[in-house]
């Protein structure tokens, strides 16, 4: 029996907009704490410099800018928004929701809003949780922010993290359209990966309270990076195959691949991987760095020129759990 598809609403994204820090941390900086070199960063993961937001900033004040720059880039109402959905690993605090705070700053009152922690991956899940709610009918306007002020996680005197990550927000308005818009979505999870790439502090396992343990040393972000680079390039090849496959689509019929930006090698070995033509992946790794769930749609929105209505996009992503997946969406402004 044939599926009636005359009828679907699909989720839209029908505005983009991002926000970067002013403050750089170049490869020169970094040699100027630890034991690397420009030469080796670059070499090893394409990246020469990452933002980083002011200390007395948090999350949600880049999340604001980011809604800030996409009102006033498409014009669109906040007051007309239904839901907000944010991905960050490092919200403003424990208890509220980062949401809620962005929603407040902003004046928006018409919205039910809240966090999703999935890491780098945070994107991915909270586009296709954000696209289910508006294909249900009840919501018509959408916020999915990815945002994250990592560089607060990162031990500066660390060669092993601190050369990957910078901070960011970007942010997509997604809506019902009968013509286009997410396709589909590929989620995965496999938390026996916890050990190889988190923060471990600050929960409920290792309170900052508590007395017995070194919790200093718990408040950095760790990763094995070789286990995680491996993992990443399989699980994210894999996702983005698979994803293809069961919509009868081939690589050929992409015209842009996002992929999370974590190491350019990673990049570039996913594109190897699916077999992707030169061109058709997007990247911004060299200037922004790894900014965990923010770097999918600021990469979309640095690239707003070269995507055109139409075009079909995929996104994939890997990150802490471990999680990953792959989404697909025609790309209706
Ligand atoms: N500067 C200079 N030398 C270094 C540095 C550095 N920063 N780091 C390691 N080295 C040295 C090592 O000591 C080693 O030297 P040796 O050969 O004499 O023993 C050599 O360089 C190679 O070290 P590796 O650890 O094998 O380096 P690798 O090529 O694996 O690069 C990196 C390390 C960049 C961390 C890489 O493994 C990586 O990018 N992994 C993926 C990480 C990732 O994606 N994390 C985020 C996931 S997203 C999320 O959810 C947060």
């Amino acid at each position: 029996m044939s599926v009636d598809l005359s009828n679907k609403v699909f989720a839209a994204i029908t505005a983009v907009g991002g926000y970067i820090p002013q403050n750089k941390r170049t490869n020169f900086d970094l040699e100027q704490v630890c034991d690397t070199s420009d030469e080796w960063i670059i070499k090893r993961t394409g990246i020469k410099e990452r933002r980083i937001l002011e200390e007395e900033l948090a999350t949600s004040d880049m999340a604001v800018r980011a809604i800030q720059d996409l009102v006033s880039q498409f014009g669109k109402n906040l007051q007309d928004v239904d839901a907000i959905l944010v991905a960050t690993s490092t919200p403003d605090m424990p208890m509220p929701a980062t949401a809620n705070i962005i929603a407040d700053k902003l004046n928006i009152k018409t919205a039910w809003a809240f966090d999703i922690n999935a890491a780098c991956s945070g994107f991915l899940y909270a586009l296709d949780m954000g696209a289910s709610l508006v294909e249900t009918g009840r919501y018509k306007n959408v916020l999915i922010v990815g945002a994250d002020n990592i560089s607060t996680y990162v031990d500066i005197h660390d060669r092993s993290t601190n050369i990957l990550f910078g901070d960011g927000a970007g942010v997509v308005w997604l809506e019902p359209s009968k013509e286009g818009g997410v396709i589909d979505a590929l989620l995965q999870s496999n938390g026996s990966g916890r050990d190889f790439l988190n923060i471990e502090a600050g929960g409920s396992l290792y309170p900052l309270d508590r007395p017995d343990v070194d919790i200093t040393d718990k408040m950095y972000l760790k990763q094995d990076g070789k286990t995680v680079f491996k993992h990443a390039v399989q699980s994210m090849s894999d996702a983005c195959l698979n994803v293809l496959k069961r919509n009868n689509l081939t690589v050929d019929d992409v015209n842009w691949l996002v992929p999370h930006q974590a190491n350019q090698r990673i990049i570039d070995a996913v594109g190897r991987s699916i077999n992707i033509a030169e061109g058709k992946t997007l990247s911004n790794i060299e200037y922004l760095g790894n900014t965990i769930a923010a770097t999918i749609p600021l990469c979309i929105w640095e690239n707003l020129k070269q995507i055109k209505t139409g075009d079909l996009v995929m996104l994939t992503a890997f990150g802490a759990g471990f999680s990953w997946g792959a989404s697909l969406f025609r790309w209706m402004i």
